[in-house]
């Protein structure tokens, strides 16, 4: 039986490694080795499913994020932001303050869905794979031996909920005072009705380069986690891991992150809708 299912699993391989072209080949001996069961992040992981994680990963992933993980795939060379190097037990868009390791609903959130504007598109993955693929991609990373997933940040009730004006003129405020994100994130606002904060912080001058590019632009760049309001609250509670955003659950109050966040929806879309 054992030897079968080994078979199977070297005859997988070497299709998928075919398809992929032979510089590939040589590398899928490169990928981590599944030697048992394994503690990752604080759960003990089947030996099982960590192989049809790498088969998933080995057909639907390596491509663009490689065979060692390092984001150096054949197919992600060129992309512009490139896949993630996921050897650094960090992503962008998790709900945990940055710093800590994501959560598995994390993970899976971001293989279902994908990121909008980027390579990482939403991989018609069935669910059962997507758990595997997610313990999987732990064993790139030492952190996930050392270290448990951080605490998330709950997005609770959105307490402005049909006092949509109440919550974009007290988003603004803050946007342009107190939490200055435009220092970062320039609005590019005819929607920006206080003309004076916008002078006073010069908005749209201040730029922040982090590794890959910029802090986003709202109204011109999509926003990658996605544009619901609870997505926003996330993005802005939990911080953006590996760049210069960062988690604001602790410097503002929950009520100020949802006003926030209505806010940057509003640039967002009032943008977009420009000719
Ligand atoms: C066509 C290329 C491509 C394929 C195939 C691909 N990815 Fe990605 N992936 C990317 C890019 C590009 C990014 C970085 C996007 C960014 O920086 O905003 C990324 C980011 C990620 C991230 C980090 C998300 C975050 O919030 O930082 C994870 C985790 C991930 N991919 C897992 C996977 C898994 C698992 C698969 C296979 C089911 C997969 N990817 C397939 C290109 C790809
Ligand atoms: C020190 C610079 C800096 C500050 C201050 C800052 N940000 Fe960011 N922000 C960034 C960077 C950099 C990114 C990540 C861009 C990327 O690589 O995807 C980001 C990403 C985001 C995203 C995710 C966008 C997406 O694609 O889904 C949101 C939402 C956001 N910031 C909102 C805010 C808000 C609201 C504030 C103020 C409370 C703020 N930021 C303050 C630098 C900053």
């Amino acid at each position: 039986m054992r030897n079968a299912a080994k078979y199977f699993l070297k005859h997988i391989l070497r299709t998928i490694c075919l398809s992929l072209g032979l510089s590939a080949c040589t590398q899928v001996g490169e990928s981590p080795k599944i030697e048992g069961d394994q503690t990752l992040g604080g759960r003990q992981i089947s030996a099982q499913l960590l192989k049809r994680g790498q088969e998933i990963y080995l057909g639907a992933c390596a491509s663009c994020h490689g065979v060692k993980g390092d984001g150096r795939g054949p197919v992600g060379l060129h992309q512009n932001p490139p896949p993630r190097d996921l050897r650094q037990g960090i992503i962008k868009f998790a709900s945990v303050p940055v710093g800590e390791l994501p959560t598995d609903e994390d993970l899976a959130r971001v293989v279902k869905n994908g990121l909008r504007g980027t390579a990482m598109l939403a991989w018609p993955v069935a669910d059962a794979d997507i758990k595997a693929v997610i313990q999987y991609i732990k064993l790139f990373s030492s952190r996930w031996q050392k270290e448990k997933a951080g605490k998330p940040i709950v997005v609770g009730k959105d307490v402005f909920a049909g006092k949509r004006e109440q919550a974009l003129k007290l988003g603004e405020e803050l946007y342009h005072t107190k939490a200055q994100c435009s220092l970062c994130h320039p609005a590019f606002s005819a929607t920006f009705k206080h003309d004076a904060l916008r002078d006073k912080d010069k908005s749209g001058q201040a730029r922040v380069d982090d590794t890959s590019g910029h802090a986003t632009k709202f109204g011109k760049d999509v926003l990658r986690a996605g544009d619901k309001l609870e997505d926003i609250y996330r993005a802005v509670a939990a911080g953006v891991g590996g760049t210069a955003m960062p988690s604001w659950s602790n410097a503002l109050s929950a009520q100020e992150i949802w006003a926030i966040a209505y806010y940057v929806q509003d640039l967002n879309l009032r943008e977009n809708q420009r000719p």
